[in-house]
C-alpha cells in the first residue's frame, strides 16, 4: 500500500513576488501584486477574498497553469512553471469525464502517474482504496450523469488523492453543494487530511467552512494588484467537531476577524444590479 508523506513539518511551499500581468484589449491588467507566502508541508491553508480579487489566479499559478509574470513559485525548492502530478487540482464543477465511470475516471489519473510503478493489480486496489476513501465504493460503476453532484465532487477528490500529490489545490470544491452534502464532505476532508497529512490549499467563500477546515487563513485584498491582507493561525484543537465548535469562544473570535476583514478592512461596493436580488444565493456568511 502506498503511503502518503505525514509529519515532518518542513516548509515546503513558498511563493516569493508573485505577481501576474494579463494582457488585456485596454492593456495590461494586474491581477496579483508581490504575493508572500510560505507554507508548511501538511498545512491545510485556506484562501478566502471577495469576488475577482484573484483567488483562482493564485490557485492556478501553483498548478502551473498560469505563469507569474513576477516572483515565483517553489515547490521543495524547485520552480513550479508547468503542471504536474505532484499538485492535483479540485475544481468546483467537478471536471469529470462523461463518458468514462467513476472508477475509470480515477484511473484515468492512477494510469498517468504510476504506469510502470504499479501492477494492474496494484492500480485496481489502489483505486478501490481511493473510492472507499470518500465512501464512493457502492457508485464505482456508476458515470457522472447517474450520480448526484456531492458525489461527482467526491469522485473528484478521490482521483486528484489518489495521484498521491504533494499539493492538494481546491477551487472552491463544496460551493455548488447543499448545506448537509457540504457539511458530510468537510468531516470527510478532514478524517483524509489527518490521515494522509497532504498539504491543501483550498478556495471557499465561506467563512465557518475556512475556520472549520483550515491550519491559517489567507485573506487577501481587492484586486487590482491584490495581494496577502491578513494571514489568521486558526488554533484549535483536531479533531474538530463542528457542532462542539458552534459553543466556543475562540471559533467565534476566528469567524468575526474573518468577517471582519472582509466586511469592514477589504469592503466592497456592490454594484447597484446586485441589489435587486431578492435572495443571496451564497447565503449568510459568504462572501459575495
Ligand atoms: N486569463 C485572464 N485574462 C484576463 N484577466 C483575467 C484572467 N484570469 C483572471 N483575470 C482577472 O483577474 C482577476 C482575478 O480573477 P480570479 O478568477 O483569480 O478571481 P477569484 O478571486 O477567483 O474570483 P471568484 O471568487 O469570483 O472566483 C479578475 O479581475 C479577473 O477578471
Ligand atoms: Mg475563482
Amino acid at each position: 500500500m502506498i503511503k502518503m508523506n505525514s509529519g515532518n513539518h518542513s516548509k515546503h511551499l513558498e511563493f516569493t513576488q508573485v505577481g501576474i500581468e494579463f494582457p488585456t484589449p485596454k492593456g495590461p491588467f494586474c491581477a496579483l501584486k508581490d504575493v508572500n507566502l510560505k507554507i508548511e508541508k501538511g498545512e491545510f491553508i485556506s484562501l478566502i477574498g471577495h469576488s475577482g480579487c484573484g483567488k483562482s489566479t493564485v490557485l492556478n499559478i501553483v498548478a502551473g497553469l498560469y505563469q507569474a509574470t513576477n516572483g515565483g513559485v517553489l515547490l521543495d525548492n524547485k520552480e513550479v512553471n508547468q503542471p504536474g502530478p505532484e499538485r492535483a487540482v479540485v475544481f468546483q464543477n467537478h471536471s469529470l469525464l462523461p463518458w468514462l465511470t467513476a472508477y475509470q475516471n480515477i484511473e484515468l489519473a492512477v494510469k498517468q502517474v504510476f504506469k510502470g510503478k504499479m501492477s494492474k493489480a496494484q492500480m485496481k486496489e489502489w483505486i478501490n482504496h481511493n473510492l472507499a476513501l470518500v465512501h464512493m465504493t457502492h457508485a464505482a460503476d456508476k458515470r457522472p450523469d447517474e450520480i448526484s453532484g456531492g458525489m461527482k465532487q467526491r469522485v473528484g477528490i478521490a482521483r486528484a488523492l489518489a495521484m498521491q500529490p504533494k499539493v492538494l489545490l481546491m477551487d472552491e470544491p463544496f460551493g455548488a453543494l447543499d448545506a448537509l452534502t457540504r457539511a458530510h464532505l468537510q468531516d470527510s476532508l478532514m478524517q483524509i487530511h489527518a490521515d494522509l497529512g497532504n498539504t491543501v490549499i483550498m478556495i471557499t467563500h465561506d467563512v465557518d467552512e475556512a475556520v472549520l477546515l483550515s491550519d491559517r487563513i489567507v485573506m487577501m485584498t481587492n484586486g487590482p494588484s491584490a495581494t496577502v491582507g491578513e494571514v489568521l493561525s486558526v488554533d484549535l484543537a483536531r479533531p474538530r467537531d463542528r457542532l462542539a465548535l458552534a459553543d466556543q469562544p475562540e471559533y467565534n473570535h476566528y469567524r468575526h476577524q474573518v468577517l471582519k476583514f472582509l466586511y469592514e478592512k477589504q469592503r466592497k461596493i456592490e454594484p447597484v444590479s446586485t441589489q435587486h436580488k431578492k435572495t443571496n444565493p451564497k447565503g449568510k456568511n459568504q462572501v459575495a
